[in-house]
């Protein structure tokens, strides 16, 4: 597939059909995306893979364990503007998709919670990295993220990053087996979109390039 129309396509999947992955498959996009570039080729991703059963007993222990300490604040305290008004506005168009008001906190919560379901995926990952890295290798993370999610689009798959998961970093941290000296920075539902819900037409916006870039 072309990059660019890779690029267009890929999107936030948040209902997915229980269809299977192949662990083959994660394997291959995994191995492809650890092309994508590091500073000093450090290569600071750690990845653990939950798939088919241990899918579904992460998502039970979840459950059962409720949402922890985060060992990271994922936004500023008070976050400013425009990106307090993008994050709004996020929100609202994606519980607009299933009309779901503002007032309905409940079915908001309920809705949150899919999370921890992988949003129905049949498979997921979780990213770690070690907590000795500083913010460049965070950001490597990202690059890391998104080059997987892009082939998995190529390879006919859908993914959902998900930060919510840092709501859970002993339980998903245990359950891996992960050792101590490796933080959760964030899980991700991976896994054949449900084209029949709502929420999967949501498309979120992007702030015009005149915003963002300065031409110096
Ligand atoms: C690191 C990261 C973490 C995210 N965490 C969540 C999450 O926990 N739950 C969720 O529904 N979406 C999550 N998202 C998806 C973003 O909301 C989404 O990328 C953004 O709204 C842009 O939409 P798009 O991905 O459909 O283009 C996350 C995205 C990234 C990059």
């Amino acid at each position: 597939m072309d990059v660019r129309e890779t690029i267009e396509r890929r999107m936030s999947v948040r209902a997915y059909l229980p269809t299977g992955v192949p662990d083959g498959l994660i394997r291959e996009l995994l191995t492809m995306a650890s092309r994508a570039p590091s500073g000093g080729n450090v290569q600071p991703w750690k990845v653990y893979v939950v798939n088919g059963s241990s899918r579904d007993e992460i998502v039970k222990l979840a459950r059962e364990r409720g949402p922890e300490e985060p060992e990271y604040p994922i936004y500023p305290e008070r976050l400013w503007e425009p990106y307090r008004t993008n994050r709004f506005k996020l929100g609202e168009a994606m519980y607009a998709t299933m009309g779901i008001p503002r007032e309905d906190k409940e079915a908001r919560f309920r809705w949150f919670a899919r999370n921890q379901e992988f949003f129905g995926a049949s498979a997921g990952l979780f990213c770690f990295v070690d907590r000795g890295m500083n913010k460049p290798q965070w950001s490597d993370l990202g690059m890391f993220l998104q080059t997987f999610m892009l082939l998995a689009v190529d390879a006919g798959l859908d993914t959902c990053a998900q930060e919510s998961w840092s709501l859970y970093p002993r339980t998903v941290s245990e359950f891996c087996n992960a050792p101590e000296e490796l933080m959760l920075f964030c899980g991700m539902a991976i896994g054949y979109r449900d084209d029949n819900h709502p929420v999967n037409t949501l498309r979120s916006e992007r702030v015009p390039v005149d915003e963002f870039a300065t031409w110096v």
